[in-house]
């Protein structure tokens, strides 16, 4: 991982295993300090040019705990809204020596793209519909608090796959630890090749098909903006495929209900079953923290 954090799909499963332990010794439950001076000197650049309340903020919030320090720029606050291109505004930034870059983008590549210009580590928040590692490492981390292994375990992942950088990043990280993905969704929201991007991968049109004894739920926001036309409606959608209480009796006993984030609730999933004692969407925010503390100290203590 030297040099910065792109995507799950060329990580080693050796490198997730020791970001994912790292993660957990990073729990408030298993430390009794919340801050510490790991990072101390050092400093963090968020570059965001997309929406985001959980990934900014931890980020941020992972840094200080470690005793760096952050800043986050907004793409509407900053000169890219006077025209500045992406390398002008980098090269700025990097002029300023930060430490590290953590950037967010619409565009699939952006990061990769500047990973090759410049010298600064750069951490992925999500590119386009491509990747989120940081996302995919914390939803493992969630998982692996309640279950002792991720191989063999069926995980439906239901919703908007073909916008979902959430999705793909999964899909890499679950298919190298051995577990069964089935991704859901409307015909239009999950083109057949998507089964192809991994092993064990398969697709079902039904959401009771998907959920059958599935060990884990993963479900995801409609990306509406990534759209050019919403072909149907929010009732529409939640009648097929948003997630409710009477699905559940479908799941395995102990099945968990996660969601990246931002919930729509009545649209994806009900109110019910985002509330309910399955629902460990709050752990998955929790857990965004201590995982992105072990990605900044792996990549910033070289
Ligand atoms: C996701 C994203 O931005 O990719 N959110 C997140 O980072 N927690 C998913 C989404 O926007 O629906």
């Amino acid at each position: 991982m030297a040099g910065g954090l792109l995507g799950i799909e060329s990580l080693e499963r050796t490198e997730i295993e020791s970001i994912l332990d790292r993660a957990k010794s990073f729990q408030p439950q298993q430390s009794a300090s919340r801050k510490s001076d790991l990072l101390r000197g050092r400093m963090i650049v968020n570059l965001f040019f997309e929406a985001s309340t959980r990934t900014r903020t931890s980020f941020e919030i992972a840094a200080k705990r470690l005793g760096a320090d952050a800043i986050s720029i907004t793409a509407s606050g900053s000169s890219v809204t006077k025209g500045e291109s992406l390398v002008d505004t980098l090269n700025t930034l990097g002029a300023m020596r930060p430490d590290a870059i953590v950037m967010r983008h619409a565009a699939s590549g952006a990061p990769h793209f500047l990973a090759r210009y410049l010298p600064t580590p750069i951490i992925n928040a999500g590119d386009g519909t491509h990747e989120h590692p940081t996302q995919a490492l914390l939803d493992a981390r969630t998982i692996l608090d309640r279950r002792s292994t991720l191989e063999g375990l069926k995980v439906a992942i239901i919703g908007d796959i073909a916008h979902s950088r959430v999705a793909r990043s999964n899909l890499f990280l679950l298919s190298k630890f051995g577990s069964r993905i089935v991704l859901c969704g409307p015909a239009s929201l999950v083109p057949p090749e998507l089964a192809q991007l991994a092993a064990g991968v398969t697709i079902a049109h039904r959401i009771e098909e998907a959920i059958r004894e599935a060990d884990v739920i993963m479900m995801l926001r409609v990306q509406l903006e990534r759209q050019h036309e919403a072909a149907f409606s929010a009732n529409e959608y939640f009648q097929f495929y948003g997630l409710r209480l009477e699905h559940m009796s479908l799941a395995s006993p102990d099945a968990i209900v996660m969601h990246p984030g931002p919930i729509n609730r009545g649209r994806e999933i009900s109110s019910e079953v985002a509330d309910s004692q399955r629902s460990v969407i709050l752990n998955q925010v929790e857990n965004g923290i201590s995982v992105r503390m072990a990605v900044l100290e792996r990549i910033l203590s070289n």
